[in-house]
């Protein structure tokens, strides 16, 4: 059997976790709008999320609204033993509960992304390669979707990936307006089923000469 080189020094996927289910209705019970879901991301979400290209060899990944940490968990599997992952979270019961994952390559800040530039200051980001997130664009208002998606453009490293996965399709609009059309999916296996969508962070809108070339 073939072992893929960038696979060697990264840690297996966990096989077991704690069961996320009661801590995470707590969380929608204390912040509904915030968590937006009664259910944590299912296997498949998450089985989905650790095969994202764009962590393989990203070396700063940010995730936004890890909740109990099932998406925190598919990251970091996914992730190189030398890269290291902020996870920014809104829910105090949450982060607490985050301290179930002793991974020396996590850290995790309580605040909302909606001060992304200080926290990623606070904790030496600079330019992270991948920002994931799952918080609710659809509970935002227009204004602070925008405001919040022009954070993370601004965040990202040039060529950077943004990944949001999202019960409503608000995001596509926001984003796409500041990153322009995203790769896109569907994720049946999950409850509520979910849009899972990409942007790489290029020239956008692109240039005339960028226009011509791609016809
Ligand atoms: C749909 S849940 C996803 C949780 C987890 N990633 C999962 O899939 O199980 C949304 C998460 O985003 C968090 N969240 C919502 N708004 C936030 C904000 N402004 N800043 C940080 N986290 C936020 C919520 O507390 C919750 O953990």
């Amino acid at each position: 059997m073939q072992v893929d080189p960038r696979n060697r020094n990264r840690p297996p996927l966990p096989r077991k976790r704690r069961p996320a289910v009661i801590p995470f209705l707590r969380g929608f019970l204390l912040q509904p709008r915030e968590v937006a879901t009664l259910f944590p991301s299912s296997r498949s979400l998450e089985l989905r999320l650790s095969r994202l290209h764009c962590l393989r060899d990203a070396q700063s990944v940010v995730e936004l609204g890890p909740g109990t940490g099932g998406t925190t968990q598919a990251l970091l599997g996914a992730m190189s033993s030398s890269a290291r992952l902020l996870c920014i979270e809104v829910v105090r019961e949450y982060v607490e509960y985050l301290g179930w994952i002793e991974d020396h390559r996590l850290r995790v800040q309580e605040g909302s992304a909606h001060q992304l530039g200080p926290h990623l200051e606070r904790n030496g980001i600079t330019r992270p390669d991948v920002i994931v997130s799952g918080i609710p664009f659809s509970m935002m208002t227009r204004r602070e979707g925008r405001d919040l998606v022009n954070a993370i453009h601004a965040a990202l490293a040039p060529g950077g990936t943004f990944v949001a996965y999202q019960l409503r399709d608000r995001i596509s609009e926001l984003a796409g307006e500041r990153f322009g059309p995203a790769r896109s999916s569907f994720l049946f296996w999950n409850i509520p089923p979910l849009r899972i969508l990409q942007w790489r962070k290029d020239e956008w809108p692109p240039t005339s000469r960028e226009r011509n070339q791609h016809g």
